[in-house]
């Protein structure tokens, strides 16, 4: 193993928390987004995961935005790649493995956990996440925890996933909001990391910051960035990040925009397209 992949990401090293919102970038961005979830979508699972900080700090954000659109993102990326996820299931198959990765705090795992119950969901953050998040769906009164999802937690720039999840294969791997944190080089590496997780036909569900959608945001993003760690993959073209995913090992990659998937999803719109969905196979 490399030096380079010995150290923690930039993402999971301590770093200044200026409102108490977690050790780490990558966490603190998680909350950010919890907080949003519960003020958008207000339902038993965001209410649970989400903390004050994280909505004080959300409601914050929601104030300085302008343009409504930038919030309907939020909802739209949340039920876009579920919804993406469930279209890349097998109707026939029936041990069905879903991994949820850099999951935060977002209820995708606990909601695909509780609709597909033949299904095993994993989910796999840096170690702090994982414990709050367990104990916070724990705590909650008006939930029950489904005894097929489970929890495990890695540095996955230190620890291959193949190890995480002790060579166990998935169906589906999903990952909402890691690739932005990722220089491009380490978005291929990441993908390769994934496949070799997957059954031969199984599909990884990313999300990618396109350039020009990017320009659109700039107040709530930059606000968002300081909190949550800069961005470094950002991608200009759905074409440069379907060689990005061909690169990894992929044999076919179907890139979505936001809105259209929403559109389709009767989503509140307008959703502007900030990022591309990343429907890769194997
Ligand atoms: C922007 S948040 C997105 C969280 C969640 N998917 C969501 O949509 O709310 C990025 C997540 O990546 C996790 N993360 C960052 N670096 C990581 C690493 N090296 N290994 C594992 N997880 C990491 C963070 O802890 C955080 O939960």
């Amino acid at each position: 193993m490399s030096e380079r992949q010995q150290t923690a990401y930039p993402t999971a090293q301590t770093s200044p928390d200026a409102f108490g919102l977690g050790r780490t970038s990558g966490q603190r961005g998680a909350e950010i987004l919890a907080g949003l979830r519960a003020e958008l979508l207000p339902s038993p699972e965001s209410l649970a995961l989400a903390r004050f900080g994280g909505r004080a700090i959300a409601r914050l954000a929601m104030a300085m935005e302008k343009n409504p659109a930038a919030l309907n993102f939020v909802v739209g990326r949340l039920n876009g790649i579920t919804e993406l996820v469930r279209r890349a299931l097998s109707p026939n198959a029936s041990k069905l493995l879903l991994m949820d990765i850099a999951a935060g705090f977002s209820p995708r795992g606990i909601q695909l956990a509780q609709s597909i119950p033949t299904a095993q969901v994993v989910e796999v953050d840096l170690p702090d996440v994982v414990r709050d998040k367990e104990a916070r769906l724990r705590r909650a009164r008006n939930l029950q925890v489904p005894t097929n999802l489970s929890w495990r937690s890695a540095d996955l720039a230190v620890t291959a996933l193949a190890q995480v999840v002790e060579k166990e294969s998935a169906d589906v791997i999903s990952a909402e909001g890691l690739n932005a944190y990722l220089a491009p080089e380490d978005i291929t590496r990441t993908a390769t990391r994934i496949l070799e997780c997957l059954k031969p036909g199984g599909t990884y569900i990313s999300d990618i910051p396109w350039a020009e959608g990017m320009d659109y945001a700039q107040q709530a993003t930059r606000f968002f960035s300081r909190q949550a760690g800069v961005y470094k993959g950002v991608i200009d073209s759905a074409e440069a990040m379907r060689d990005l995913m061909l690169t990894a090992g992929y044999k076919t990659v179907i890139i979505h925009k936001p809105s259209e998937v929403a559109a389709e999803l009767k989503l509140p719109t307008p959703i502007l397209d900030f990022s591309f969905f990343v429907v890769a196979q194997r």
